[in-house]
């Protein structure tokens, strides 16, 4: 290592990069060939099938290819808290919208309100869309995409479709941002894993662009359905082939954005900690993902801090 000394500020990308195989050349680090040692493009840590690497929360983190993988922070610790958020969901949101081909004058239709989606409303402001949509069931949740200056749709109390085509006057949005996943679920709770792709195929217009960044599983006992066990997910493909819509989708190649997303963070352009609920010692984390799992009221985004106990 030799760009990055001990001491420095640093962030730390959830992707695991070589910085020379032909994806990472490309700029899509999410799909780096050579740090997955099962082969399968794409390494991270603490992730399914994403190579060897346990998860980030942790006192310490082996990263290899450090140079290549380290941004690097100004000195001090101003803006701590949104340079935390540089590791994954700011740059996560911001992939949504380019997937999606945010450009300045476009609607907007964000599902799901988890840290993802709020971060995918806040990109969308950065990248100077008309107006954002953002749909979930948790109130709590709304209440910040509502500050963010975005539209909230309540989906416990309306239909996604029918409120976002009504207030697009029929026309639908430009862009789709998926930010929920596979275990995407009905106001009882019922999880169908097509239902957010259905809903986005709907109220993106024709000719549109959706940005999956949500997950979807090639294979999990625990899924839904029978299909969704094996990665195979149902959902309206003949309708957004007719509308003509484009889909992109996969794990966002954060070092794309990173250096980008820091720059603006300091010159006071954006604000991503503004969806952090807590900041708990690093051994309180079980007790942090059990609440954040239950989606419990008020647990947004928790920032864990090493160094520190309960
Ligand atoms: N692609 C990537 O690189 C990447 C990186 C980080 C996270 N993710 C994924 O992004 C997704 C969101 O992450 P998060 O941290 O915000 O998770 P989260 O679980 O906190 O948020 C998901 C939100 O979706 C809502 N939801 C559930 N069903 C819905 C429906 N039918 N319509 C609208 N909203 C619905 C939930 O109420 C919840 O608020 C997850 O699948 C996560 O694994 C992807
Ligand atoms: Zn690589």
């Amino acid at each position: 290592m030799n760009r990055v000394k001990a001491g420095d500020r640093v962030s730390v990308p959830f992707n695991l990069a070589c910085g020379t195989c032909r994806n990472c050349t490309e700029g899509w680090t999410s799909a780096c060939l050579r740090a997955n040692p099962s082969g399968q493009p794409g390494a991270g840590y603490g992730y399914p099938q994403m190579g060897p690497y346990w998860g980030g929360q942790a006192e310490y983190l082996r990263v290899p290819w450090a140079d290549f993988n380290l941004l690097e922070l100004p000195p001090g610790t101003e803006h701590e808290r949104d340079f935390t958020l540089l590791s994954d969901i700011f740059p996560t949101g911001y992939h949504g919208t380019e997937l999606a081909g945010v450009q300045p004058g476009r609607t907007v239709a964000v599902f799901g309100a988890g840290p993802v989606g709020l971060m995918a409303a806040l990109s969308a402001n950065i990248r100077g869309a008309a107006q954002t949509f953002v749909g979930d069931f948790q109130p709590d949740r709304l209440a910040l995409a509502e500050k963010m200056g975005a539209t909230a749709v309540n989906l416990a109390e309306a239909d996604a479709t029918e409120a976002i085509m009504e207030a697009t006057d029929g026309f639908g949005v430009d862009c789709g941002v998926e930010a929920v996943g596979y275990q995407a679920h009905d106001p009882a709770g019922q999880e169908h894993p097509g239902l957010v792709l259905d809903a986005l195929v709907q109220v993106v217009r024709a000719t549109g662009k959706i940005g999956v960044v949500g997950v979807y599983e090639p294979s999990d006992e625990g899924a839904a359905t029978e299909d969704a066990r094996h990665g195979r997910y149902d959902f309206d493909y003949g309708t957004a082939f007719t509308k003509g819509i484009t889909i992109g989708s996969g794990q966002c190649p954060v070092m794309r954005y990173n250096r980008w997303l820091r720059d603006l963070i300091i010159r006071g352009q954006a604000s991503p900690s503004q969806v952090i609920s807590h900041e708990l010692p690093l051994d309180a984390a079980v007790r942090a993902y059990d609440q954040f799992d239950k989606r419990t009221d008020g647990w947004t985004k928790v920032i864990l801090h090493p160094g520190t106990t309960s």
